[in-house]
């Protein structure tokens, strides 16, 4: 380059995989929550999008103040692993800039990490493998939220050659599935061959291999995807009808920025609604399905996830992009494109 840096937005990364992998549960630990303990029945019913700011990240990772990241943080978008919400792993993936298809060490690929494999190579979506529940290795050794390759050092051979069979089994069911994968650590082929992180949602470990993964290798491989722009590029994950609000749209903004009080066209099932936004909000831990007190704002610049409260938007369609228009637009055009997804 010229020397001047861009400005990066942060990476959109969704996260996949089998039913009870432990997708919630890793973000959970990620962010130290427990969405997935108030689930009913343990399953993900919703796409949910969570903003993790860079401190946050540094922290987790216990990052050298002299490292310097690149993007101010990352969204992440989990979506149900059930068989039947096929259509939200489709949106996530769409969305997305890089994914993490979650792998239960215990049980290796399975149906729906299959279809999420399968929906990665067709859209061409770069992704890294999380090698989940370790912890549940024979044996195991608890190190909390430790590096990787520091808690394998602590456990015993016989740990580490159940960990290195059954890595090996994964990577021989990826080649299977067309796919050349590694352990992050051992990949001499960044670029080509898919990485794998071993992770345990429970105690931690691997975790702050993953989240370093995220936010310094993907900027560097995807630079210029992940360039803020000033034009508003936006989808619809879901509409809900809330009692202080009204109807809100929860919406993941990829590019550019929001107002409060931005004239919109949305796309409903009588055809394209232009609406003023009326409350630009963010949930609390930034995470849109977690209920509580909304932080107003006058603008939020992506990438980010927001709820949007919105006049006659009821039947919003989920899946389609948020258009805004300024004075002198023309309508025809935004319409057209709103529809257009
Ligand atoms: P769906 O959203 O329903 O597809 O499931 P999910 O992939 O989000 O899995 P979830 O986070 O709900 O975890 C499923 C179960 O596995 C829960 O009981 C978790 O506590 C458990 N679990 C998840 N990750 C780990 C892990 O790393 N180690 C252990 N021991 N248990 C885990
Ligand atoms: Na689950
Ligand atoms: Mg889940």
């Amino acid at each position: 380059g010229n020397g001047v840096d861009m400005e990066l937005r942060a990476p959109i990364c969704c996260i996949l995989g089998h039913v009870d992998a432990g997708k919630t549960k890793l973000l959970d630990c990620i962010r130290q929550s427990n969405v997935q303990g108030g689930e009913a029945g343990g399953i993900t019913q919703q796409i949910g999008a969570t903003y993790l700011p860079v401190e946050n990240i540094r922290e987790r990772t216990s990052l050298k103040a002299e490292v310097t990241i690149k993007v101010p943080g990352l969204l992440v978008i989990d979506t149900p692993g059930h068989q039947s919400f096929s259509n939200m792993r489709l949106r996530g993936s769409i969305l997305c800039d890089i994914a993490v298809v979650v792998v239960d060490i215990t049980r290796g690929l399975e149906k729906q990490t299959m279809e999420s494999l399968d929906l990665l190579k067709h859209r061409n979506v770069r992704f890294i493998v999380a090698l989940n529940k370790v912890d549940q290795l024979y044996g195991w050794k608890t190190c909390i939220n430790a590096p990787i390759a520091k808690a394998l050092k602590n456990q015993t051979d016989d740990v580490q050659r159940e960990f290195k069979w059954r890595v090996t089994e994964v990577i021989t069911q990826l080649m299977e599935k067309g796919f050349n994968a590694a352990l992050y650590y051992e990949n001499k082929k960044l670029k080509q061959v898919v990485n794998i992180v071993p992770t345990s949602a429970v105690s931690g470990e691997g975790n702050p291999d993953l989240l370093l993964l995220l936010v310094r290798w993907v900027p560097k491989i995807m630079m210029e995807r992940l360039t803020y722009v000033n034009t508003v590029e936006c989808t619809v994950l879901e509409v809900n009808e809330d009692k202080d609000f009204g109807t809100t749209i929860d919406v993941v903004l990829i590019n550019g920025a929001l107002r409060n009080g931005d004239r919109i066209v949305v796309c409903t099932k009588q055809g394209p609604v232009t609406t003023n936004i009326r409350y630009l909000l963010t949930p609390p831990m930034k995470e849109l399905k977690v209920k509580g007190v909304y932080t107003h704002h006058e603008e939020l610049k992506a990438a980010q996830g927001m709820k949007i409260a919105v006049r006659g938007l009821q039947h919003a369609m989920a899946g389609t992009s948020l258009i805004v228009v300024k004075p002198g637009d023309d309508m025809e055009r935004a319409e057209a494109a709103a529809v257009q997804e």
